[in-house]
């Protein structure tokens, strides 16, 4: 048990920064929105696609291999790890897209702001209900 205690409080630190790039990112878009520098939002998106196709893919994964199979070894309802599931695909799907709209010469500060948006509070709720289940789960220990 010790070590599903430790997969759980690493995962919690990642929600942590998760939250600290979604509002750094969420600064870079309302600079970006007041007028600021396109060169500047791209390098910001850049950084933020990167880190959500490295260190939280890793960290989904994880939560697939680790959390929920403990969870469902509590008896946890499964609807309700089929919801955190279609999340995962959810932003997986807007990461995809962002990073093809990050690649488009002509993109709109309409199809940026939207797209940021989506993801952001996507990943912001994400967090939210994982943290419940984190939770959950060290009260199991
Ligand atoms: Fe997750
Ligand atoms: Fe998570």
């Amino acid at each position: 048990m010790k070590e599903i205690a430790k997969r759980i409080d690493g995962m919690e630190k990642c929600h942590g920064d998760i939250l600290e790039k979604i509002d750094k990112i969420e600064n870079s878009l309302e600079k970006f929105r007041n007028g600021g520098n396109l060169q500047d939002m791209k390098l910001a998106l850049d950084v933020f696609l990167l880190y959500m196709k490295t260190t939280v893919s890793a960290h989904k994964k994880e939560e697939e291999e680790v959390l929920f199979p403990f969870l469902r070894s509590i008896d946890h309802p499964e609807k309700v790890i089929d919801g955190i599931l279609g999340d995962h695909e959810e932003i997986h799907r807007s990461v995809g897209m962002l990073d093809i709209i990050r690649k488009m010469d002509n993109w709109t500060r309409d199809e940026v702001e939207s797209g940021v948006r989506g993801l952001v509070e996507t990943l912001r709720e994400h967090v939210k209900s994982e943290d419940e289940l984190l939770k959950i789960a060290r009260e199991k220990l």
